[in-house]
This record gives structure tokens, C-alpha cells and sequence, in this order.
């Protein structure tokens, strides 16, 4: 599918609340800086770590950051590691640049769009971890084929990741919990690490919580933490 195809089948928000004039600013100053296309490359042609001013010891991938919480204290706690951030909202976009400017995130990339672009451009084994968190649970049955986890996607995170990686998905959503497991059963390249039902449901040490994860406590929603290794 090309990039084209996907951007018109993109489901969901990319504008919200109208941004502050300090945003406007740092998106404009800021965001050219820290951010990346993929429209002129090969599919399967693109070595993330060439995004980076470093050489990152691995490079990681959160799809859908929202605001950039998680993706902020994953960059902080981790220097070493390049962390690609896909996201089309742009209120969120503005979140995560406001947190690399304030926080001088050296080791941050944003793809401002469809994570599935990045995903058909990067090169075969080439990332070192996943996090899908909270993504958008589409809970109508007839709104399924939207959700992130499909057969389409795990095909292209199998092939982009290493083996040994992990896929973290993170979801407060009965049915999106129930749904990941049915898509993943059929699936020979991921594993699912979780031994008992303590495994999934505590965060897992160096887990951050996203807004979402918040929102999901407070509303009394019980939380889904799926670890999953490519193999
Ligand atoms: C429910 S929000 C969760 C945000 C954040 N991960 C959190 O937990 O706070 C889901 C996010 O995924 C983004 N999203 C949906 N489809 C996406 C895609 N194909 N590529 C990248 N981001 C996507 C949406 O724009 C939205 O911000």
C-alpha cells in the first residue's frame, strides 16, 4: 500500500483545541529541527539511526505518543537511545516539542503523521522496541479494521523489528485487550512473555504511565500491560 493510500485511510483527530501563540512558535521554530519525512524513500530503504545528530546504541519507536509523556521520560531515562515518535494530532505533535525544547531532548525524532509510513520505510531489523500505548480502541465491530492491531501491521512490525525486541502494548479497553490477544494467538514471530495474570496486569518495571493510562485509573478502568518479544 502506498503512502498515499494510507494517508487516506488514516482514522482520527489530527487537529484539536486551537494551539497557544507559544506553540505556533515552537512548532514553526522547533519541529523542522526534530522531525522527518519518508516520502522520497524506498520502502525498506531508511536506517533509523541516520535520523539522529549520535549514533544511538538502539533505536526505539512509540506509535500514536498523544501529548509525549511517555516518550519524554523514555528519552530522558534512556540517552543513549534514539526514540522515533510517530503521531498525526497536532496538538500532541505540539506537546512533544514543547517537552524536547524545555527539556533539551537531544535524542528524539517526530514523524508528524501515520506511523504505517514510517513502518514501510524503515530497513528490516532495525528497531529495538515498540510501544503501542493506549491506541484509539474503536470498539464498534464495525469499526475493527481501524484499530492499530491487525494482521497488516504485526506483518510490518515483524519485519522492521530485531529479534528479541519488544512490542509493548499498553490498553485500558476490554475489547481492545481481548482483540490484541486474537490477533496475536496466530502469530509465530511475537511471543507473549506473561506467565500469570500479575505479569500483565502491573506495569513492568521502567513501564511509564501515559495520560491515558491516568485518565483509565481515575474512571476506576483496569489496565492491560502486554509485553510481547519478536522471535
Ligand atoms: C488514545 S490516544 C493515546 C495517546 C498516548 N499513547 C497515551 O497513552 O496517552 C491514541 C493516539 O494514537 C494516535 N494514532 C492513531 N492512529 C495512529 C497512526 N496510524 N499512527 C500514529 N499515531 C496514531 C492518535 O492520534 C492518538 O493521539
Amino acid at each position: 500500500m502506498s503512502a498515499r493510500e494510507y494517508r487516506e485511510k488514516f482514522y482520527g483527530r489530527r487537529k484539536g483545541q486551537k494551539l497557544s501563540a507559544r506553540q505556533e512558535r515552537l512548532l514553526k521554530e522547533v519541529l523542522p529541527g526534530v522531525s522527518f519525512s519518508v516520502e522520497n524513500l524506498d520502502p525498506g530503504s531508511l536506517d533509523p539511526r541516520t535520523l539522529f545528530d549520535f549514533t544511538p546504541t538502539r533505536v526505539w519507536l512509540e506509535i500514536g505518543f498523544g501529548k509525549g509523556e511517555h516518550l519524554a521520560l523514555q528519552a530522558q531515562a534512556h540517552p543513549r537511545a534514539g526514540l522515533i515518535g510517530c503521531e498525526p494530532f497536532i496538538n500532541g505533535i505540539a506537546g512533544l516539542v514543547t517537552k524536547i525544547h524545555e527539556q533539551g531532548l537531544h535524542n528524539v525524532r517526530i514523524y508528524p503523521d501515520d506511523a504505517r509510513h514510517v513502518l514501510e520505510a524503515l530497513k528490516h531489523d532495525s528497531i529495538g522496541r515498540v510501544f503501542l500505548l493506549h491506541p484509539d480502541p474503536w470498539p464498534k465491530a464495525r469499526h475493527a479494521k481501524r484499530r492499530f492491531v491487525s494482521q497488516a501491521n504485526l506483518d510490518a512490525l515483524a519485519r522492521v523489528m530485531k529479534r528479541g525486541a519488544e512490542l509493548r502494548i499498553g490498553t485500558d479497553h476490554p475489547v481492545y485487550m481481548a482483540w490484541t490477544m486474537v490477533q496475536m494467538q496466530p502469530r509465530t514471530d511475537f511471543k507473549w512473555t506473561a506467565g500469570r495474570a500479575a505479569d500483565w496486569r502491573i506495569p513492568p518495571a521502567g513501564w511509564y504511565q501515559t495520560r491515558y493510562a491516568a485518565k483509565a485509573k481515575k474512571s476506576d478502568a483496569k489496565c492491560a500491560y502486554l509485553t510481547f518479544v519478536r522471535t
